[in-house]
């Protein structure tokens, strides 16, 4: 929806590309104006996030995925939006998994089956003078004016998502907000990231100064021996360790609702396998 509300033509905009879903959000702005790639990290499949990076000369706006939910990354600050342009952000896989400050960004969305509950329903936070920007004619239900205008029930609203969602949001405030949640999470992937730092036999993906704190990618170097670790996790209960298909190897989601317990479970289940106690 954004390029579609907010790129001409005669208009460039500018994406981070830094996994499949950023490529697939260049190609969907290619349908309606100019693209130009900040930085890629497709060179190592997307392992990590470029620290080098050029932007456009005159950008509608820039694009950005703040975690790579496939490849394991995740960026740590912002990016540059240079003057004239508005930040758009596709959150869905880290949304409330660390406060951000918001003002910097014209556009958040995210859909919610990660960290705000089910699945059918996207949060979408835009600036408010975005909204009056946005090109009128954009068909209805695509226009982010309609859904701003008519307070988000233009269509019949997927009513038990939003109010799954608010009970997430409750649930949020009563362990402490996003500070709390971002030292959870932190927690949570530092344990795992240091596991795998120290045993021998798996490895981390991304590159350190890269890494998730929502989706752990790592691998023993022997697919074979990957598939054999899969079976072992799931015949523990520890299921859904595959990692996506385009890259194979393990990938832990631990998202907000991820018990910090599971987490020992994991690593527990791996020093086991590493030593052969299987
Ligand atoms: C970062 C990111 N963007 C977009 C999507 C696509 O979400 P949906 O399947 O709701 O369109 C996903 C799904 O995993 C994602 O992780």
């Amino acid at each position: 929806m954004t390029p579609m509300n907010f790129l001409t033509q005669e208009e460039t905009a500018d994406y981070l590309v830094t996994g499949s879903w950023s490529k697939k959000a260049i190609a969907e702005a290619k349908r309606f104006g100019k693209t130009h790639v900040v930085c890629t990290s497709e060179d190592r499949n997307f392992c990590y996030i470029p620290a080098e990076r050029k932007n456009s000369s005159n950008p509608a706006y820039v694009h950005f995925t703040s975690n790579n939910t496939i490849y394991g990354t995740q960026f740590r600050s912002e990016p540059e939006t240079p003057d004239g342009a508005f930040l758009v952000c596709d959150a869905s896989s880290d949304i409330f998994s660390r406060p951000i400050d918001i003002a910097k960004y014209g556009i958040v969305y995210a859909g919610a089956q990660k960290n705000l509950g089910p699945s059918g329903i996207t949060l979408v936070i835009i600036r408010r003078d975005l909204i009056e920007r946005g090109n009128p004619d954009v068909p209805t239900m695509l226009s982010y004016r309609t859904h701003a205008e008519k307070d988000s029930m233009f269509n019949t609203p997927p009513a038990f998502g939003i109010y799954l969602m608010g009970l997430v949001f409750k649930w949020l405030k009563q362990l402490g907000g996003l500070e709390a949640m971002a030292e959870r999470n932190a927690e949570k992937a530092g344990r795992l990231y240091a596991y795998l730092d120290d045993g021998s036999l798996f490895r981390s993906t991304a590159d350190a100064d890269s890494r998730s704190l929502m989706n752990v990618t790592f691998v023993t170097g022997d697919a074979e021996k990957d598939k054999q670790f899969i079976a072992f996790a799931t015949n523990e209960g520890l299921d859904g360790l595959k990692g996506h298909r385009s890259v194979g190897g393990m990938r832990a989601s631990m998202y907000n609702a991820f018990p910090a317990d599971g987490v020992d479970a994991l690593i527990d289940a791996m020093q086991r396998f590493e030593t052969g106690c299987v």
